[in-house]
Formats: structure tokens, sequence, C-alpha cells
């Protein structure tokens, strides 16, 4: 049986042991990605953040914390799927010295170094071989420009461009763009809608790579 990784959900990158940077993610679409997967009869691997939703029974949960542990979970699992598709609120950055003891609130400012994480897609798209994978792109402007650039940059067959309206809600409105020019609007629909579109887009690829 074919066999699909996604990633879900937000990530948490700690600043302390109570406190943490992360962001407004659900996990709603990744959610509805494995349930389309399943009906389809795929196997699902889901590598999931700090989720508020239940997992999906008959995927595979893989839960993790932060960035870095959710890179560590995609590389074992990424060389035995034929699909990925990174539909995680990775956080981009994480604090470089995370205090190991709980910060006092002494009234001073609290400052902050933050360093990038690594990019989970563009690492694994350099491993890709005749897996298809996909993408998400939430931009405030130039939506289609600015994700056609992710998907080159992130070696991807297909992206889903939204606008930020997306995060936490059960609708969004999202064009649906593929390395090969095609540009699908898919208007304002449902999370397990997008989840139908992007999956029938896939396995077109992968059906035409004869993978
Ligand atoms: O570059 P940006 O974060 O906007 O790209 C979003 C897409 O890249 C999403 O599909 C997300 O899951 C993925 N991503 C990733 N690793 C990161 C950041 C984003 O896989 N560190």
């Amino acid at each position: 049986m074919p066999r699909v990784l996604i990633t879900a959900g937000p990530t948490r990158e700690s600043l302390d042991p109570v406190r943490f940077i992360s962001n407004a993610s659900s996990g709603q679409q990744g959610i509805a990605l494995a349930e389309e997967a399943l009906a389809r009869g795929l196997d699902v691997d889901l590598v999931h953040g700090p989720l508020e939703w239940k997992t999906p029974a008959g995927a595979t949960p893989h839960p993790v914390t932060t960035a870095e542990e959710m890179l560590a979970a995609c590389r074992r699992l990424h060389p035995s799927c034929d699909y990925m598709i990174g539909a995680a609120a990775v956080s981009d950055y994480r604090p470089r010295d995370p205090a190991r003891s709980k910060r006092k609130r002494d009234g001073a400012p609290w400052i902050l170094e933050l360093v990038p994480t690594e990019d989970i897609l563009a690492t694994l798209g350099k491993e890709k071989g005749k897996r298809v994978h996909a993408g998400f792109a939430l931009e405030t402007e130039n939506l289609v420009d600015n994700a056609m650039r992710k998907l080159r940059s992130k070696s991807l067959d297909w992206i889903v461009a939204n606008s930020p309206e997306a995060i936490g809600t059960a609708t969004s409105r999202c064009i649906l763009l593929g390395a090969d020019g095609t540009r699908l609007e898919l208007g304002v629909t449902s999370k397990r809608e997008v989840a139908r579109q992007l999956l029938d887009a896939m396995e077109r690829t992968a059906r035409l790579r004869g993978a």
C-alpha cells in the first residue's frame, strides 16, 4: 500500500521549562489530509506537534514538540514513504539558549536571540527520488509568486497557497499550484476538499512518474 508522510500542527520552541514560542496552527489541515488519505486506502504516518484535535484512528501518530524533533521523525520515516505533505506550521525560529530554570519576573526586559530552524521540506526535498512532495504557503502578499518561489526552493511538486485567515479555521481560500505550471483556484473551501484536490493531484503526478 502506498505510504504518505504528513506533518501537522504547530511546533513549540522552549524559552525556559514553562514558556515557549509557537503559533496558532490547530492542525486541522493535516488531520483532514490524514483522513482523506486513509479513505483512499493509503498508509499514513502523521508527525504532529501539540494538537487541539484527536488524530484519526488508522493513522500512525508520531507526536513531537520542537522543529528539531519533527525533522528527526521525518528523516526516519521519509525513506519508506511514497508521498510527503508538509502541513505543519513549523516554527521558523527557536531561542538560541533556552534557560534551564524558570526565568523570574524581575521587571527588566528579556532580550531573546532567535536562530533559524531547519526547513524540513527543503531538507527532505534533496532526497526526494521518485516521491511526490507537497507543501502549504501562507502569504500576506504576492500569494502566487511567493508560493511558486517556495515550491521551487523546497523541490515540491505541489503547493497550496492560502491567505492568513486559514489559520485555526475550518475553511480557507486556496489556490493549488503545480511544478508543471498547473494553477487551480479552489475558492473558499473546506480543509477536507483541499485534501481531496491535493491528493488527486499528487496521485496523478505519481502515475505520470511511474512511481
Ligand atoms: O517557508 P514557509 O515556512 O512559508 O513554508 C511553508 C511550508 O514549508 C509548509 O508546507 C511547512 O510545513 C513547510 N516547512 C517545513 N519546515 C520548516 C518551515 C516550513 O517543512 N522549518
